[in-house]
This record gives structure tokens, C-alpha cells and sequence, in this order.
């Protein structure tokens, strides 16, 4: 459970040039989504590389409460699963810390057993909007009792003869795709799910690695995802790859740090999770893709990311949001630091996220020196070049780990130093952020 410590200050600001390798934690995503699957199968599913950020144990947390076995062995992750259709009612509330991820995919997956739970978060996840999910859940039979706005806290009455569902989802999420998903493994028939525009795949990828039967077809109205119900999912070992939106971080930092050489191995391509490196490729940094690989059927490389101090401004295409929806905070640093105007529109997902990033990011950017525009779905930010953002700011960082990573990057690079009033939400998605960022050669402190 992440914001109910004491906060912790802490300040970053330019030094040395960032020089060595970055070891990223594994994938959030593709964490989640393991514990998940492992305890909806039957048998022991193993797994290593697993993030042990808050957000990730707050998700092991529930699935032992909902009747899974969840053990970590040596660094290895062991989950005895209760297979579909098994899990038991909690015997109280499951809180599931910072994470929109973990509460939707699991409201998803017990909506369609003839159980109740009632589920909270942090002040943060109980300002972020449920009715996306549950709206759908209901069409499986699933009610749902929450706060005004759909709001969390909230109570899930799970359908006691779920039917399956036709849905195509009104806002690009993959989280309200993963929840409908994982709710129609337990109803009988055709469960499927359409999406306008391709969002992060791992649920469909996995549930078809754990034994069930999907289909993906791209046609006229997107892409359209149909699964079969009621399969038996079977136990896997699962290595987790590492997370492209921590890789983010070192990487924007060797891009904006003066005389950087930053090295970030064993990165994850994945067309539904890459837009940030192709879009800092597009502004002219020096990011190299080296020893490009295919691992598990998806691009992988060693990213190199050296300062050239000749960013330039771009226009992010609207197409591109869904694959880069966690990177706009780091962007919008990156883009302080180019020369002219970067343009990011469609993006109106940012302000539900963890805090409404294009508020919390255009206060700390503005007040580091940096002009930025905002609408209710666009921003622009105009470049101050590679040496001209004043910062000297205490930015608020909203309960949101993204926020208070992106203001210390651009700490590290600002004339005057950047600090942040809490950097305690980091631990929901990178634990290891300071001790990484430091031997990089970061002047990052907690004060
Ligand atoms: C995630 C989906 C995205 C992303 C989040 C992780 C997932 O959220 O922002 O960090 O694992 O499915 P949305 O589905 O709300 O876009």
C-alpha cells in the first residue's frame, strides 16, 4: 500500500555526465498480469524477473485473498492457483495501494464468479474513475456499488450465471480491455472485446501463453478480440522482461544530462509499449537500438542513449498516445530541453491517470521556466534548448510516481536544482530509482 507513509523530500541536480548501465525492474504490466493468471490456473506457475513494487505486492496480496497461494522463494515468485471460476469471497476489503491496474484487472476477473468484494486504494486510485470498468462488468451480470463518479471505495456482487459480452471499449485502455477479458474466462461462450486503436497487448498474449483461446483479427472498426470462456489455464513459468517505461527514465536522462553515455540492456520493443523511442528518435537524440534480438517472439535491444545536445521540438502523432500513454511526463522533460515547440494532442487518458500528469507537469515545467500550453486533451511544450531551463523548483508530485521521477530527471539537467515534496510513489513502480540513478553518477538526494 503505497501514500500512507511520511513523505519523502527529495532533490536532484546537475553534476557529473551519467555514465554506465541501467538495469531496469521488470515489467509492471506484465507483472500484474502473472500473479493474475497464475492464480486463476491450475498448478504451480513460477516466476522470475517479477517488479516487487508496491503496486505489483499489493496485487499478490489479493490474489492470496481471494483464495491463491502467492510465495516468493529465492527471488522466484510461486503461485498456487485456484483455476477459473475458483477464486473465494475475501474475508475483507482488498486494497490495492496506487494501482488502476491491479483493482481493474481484479474486479475483472471475480465479476463473473457468484462472489462479493469490496475494493480501495490510496487517495489517489479513490479519485480515478471505476465506471469504465464497471459499466462493461454489468453486461456480464455483474453489480456494482461504489462512490459518486463510480469512484472507489466500492463494492463488486459478482454475476452468479455470467453471460458473455460484446463490447468495443469507448476509451483506449487496456486495463478496461484486460478486465473484460479476464471477466469472460469465467462466462460461458464468445467473450469479445473491439478497440478503435491498439493498446498494450500483454493480456491477450498471455492468456493465449496460459492455454486459452484467443483470437485477434485487425478489421475495418480495429481490433477485435475474442476469447473462449471457461477454459482450464494451465500453470506456466514466466520470465518477466524488463519494463520499457522505467527504461524511460535513465534514458531520457543520459538523452538531456550533458556528456551522458547511458547503456539500458534487455528492453522490450513491443509496438504497443515503444512510442517514446521512436518519438526521441524523431526529436534527433542518439538513442541506439544495439544488439537487436528477438526474444519470445518480440523485439528486444540494449538501448543506448548518449547526450548530442541537439534536440528538436516535435509533433507526437495522436495515433502514437496509446503506445507511449506512461512517457508523456518523461517526454514533456525531454521536450524542455529541445529547441522549439513539442505538440502532443489526443491525450486526454493523462488526466485520469495517477494525478492528471498534464496539470501536475505543466505546474512544475512552468515553474522551472518553461512555457506550456494545455488543453483538454492536447499540450504543447516550448523548448527552452539544451542548457536553458532554469528550474530551482519544489514540484508536487500528486501520489504519482511518474511526476516525481520526470521532475528529478530534470533536476539533473536544469541550471538550478529540481526537488520534489514526495518521492515515496516511486516505490510503487521502480524501488530501486535513487540507488540506479546514483550509479549512474546522479546527484540525487533525499532532503
Ligand atoms: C496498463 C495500462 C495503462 C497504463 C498503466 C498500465 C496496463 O492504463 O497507463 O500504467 O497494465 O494495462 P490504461 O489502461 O488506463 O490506459
Amino acid at each position: 500500500m503505497s501514500g500512507h507513509g511520511t513523505p519523502i523530500p527529495m532533490t536532484a541536480r546537475a553534476g557529473n555526465p551519467l555514465k554506465g548501465t541501467a538495469d531496469v525492474p521488470g515489467d509492471k504490466s506484465i507483472s500484474h498480469r502473472s500473479l493474475i493468471l497464475g492464480a486463476l490456473s491450475v498448478g504451480e506457475t513460477r516466476v522470475t524477473g517479477l517488479l516487487e513494487g508496491e503496486d505489483v505486492l499489493d496485487t499478490a496480496e489479493a490474489m492470496r485473498a481471494f483464495g491463491a497461494s502467492v510465495e516468493r522463494q529465492d527471488g522466484t515468485w510461486v503461485v498456487q492457483g485456484v483455476g477459473v471460476g475458483g477464486f473465494a469471497e475475501p474475508g475483507d476489503v482488498i486494497d490495492c495501494g496506487n494501482s488502476g491496474t491491479g483493482v481493474r484487472l481484479i474486479m475483472g476477473c471475480m465479476a463473473t464468479s457468484p462472489i462479493t468484494a469490496t475494493f480501495t486504494g490510496d487517495a489517489s486510485l479513490r479519485g480515478r474513475p471505476m465506471g469504465r470498468v464497471t459499466e462493461p462488468l454489468a453486461l456480464f451480470g455483474a453489480q456494482s456499488f461504489g462512490r459518486q463518479g463510480g469512484r472507489l471505495p466500492m463494492t463488486v456482487v459478482g454475476a452468479r450465471e455470467p453471460v458473455p459480452v460484446r463490447y468495443a471499449l469507448p476509451v483506449p485502455s487496456a486495463q478496461v480491455k484486460s478486465a473484460i477479458l479476464l471477466a469472460g474466462l469465467n462466462a460461458p461462450g464468445e467473450t469479445i472485446v473491439i478497440e478503435k486503436e491498439a493498446t498494450r497487448d500483454h493480456t491477450e498474449r498471455m492468456l493465449a501463453g496460459f492455454g486459452a483461446r484467443v483470437g485477434v483479427e485487425d478489421s475495418p472498426v480495429g481490433r477485435v478480440i475474442t476469447l473462449i470462456g471457461q477454459p482450464e489455464l494451465k500453470a506456466q513459468t514466466i520470465v518477466v522482461p524488463r519494463d520499457p517505461s522505467s527504461a524511460a527514465f535513465p534514458v531520457c536522462a543520459g538523452i538531456v544530462v550533458p556528456g551522458s553515455d547511458v547503456l539500458v540492456p534487455n528492453i522490450g520493443l513491443n509496438p504497443t509499449r515503444a512510442g517514446l523511442f521512436t518519438t526521441l528518435r524523431e526529436m534527433g537524440a542518439d538513442l541506439a537500438y544495439e544488439n537487436l534480438r528477438e526474444e519470445g517472439g518480440e523485439p528486444v535491444a540494449d538501448l543506448r542513449a548518449r547526450f548530442n545536445g541537439s534536440l528538436k521540438g516535435v509533433e507526437v502523432p495522436p495515433e502514437r498516445a496509446a503506445s507511449m500513454i506512461d512517457e508523456y511526463p518523461i517526454l514533456s522533460v525531454v521536450a524542455a530541453f529541445a529547441e522549439g515547440p513539442t505538440i502532443m494532442r489526443g491525450v486526454k487518458e493523462l488526466r485520469v491517470k495517477e494525478s492528471d500528469r498534464i496539470d501536475a507537469m505543466a505546474r512544475a515545467l512552468r515553474a522551472a521556466g518553461v512555457e506550456v500550453e494545455d488543453g483538454p486533451d492536447w499540450w504543447i511544450v516550448h523548448g527552452r534548448g539544451a542548457d536553458g531551463v532554469e528550474g530551482g523548483v519544489v514540484a508536487e508530485t500528486r501520489l504519482d510516481h511518474r511526476i516525481a521521477m520526470s521532475c528529478l530527471i530534470l533536476g539533473l539537467a536544469a541550471r538550478r536544482p529540481m526537488s520534489v515534496d514526495d518521492g515515496s510513489p516511486i516505490a510503487t513502480s521502480f524501488p530501486i530509482f535513487e540507488t540506479l540513478m546514483r550509479g549512474l553518477g546522479a546527484d540525487l538526494v533525499r532532503a
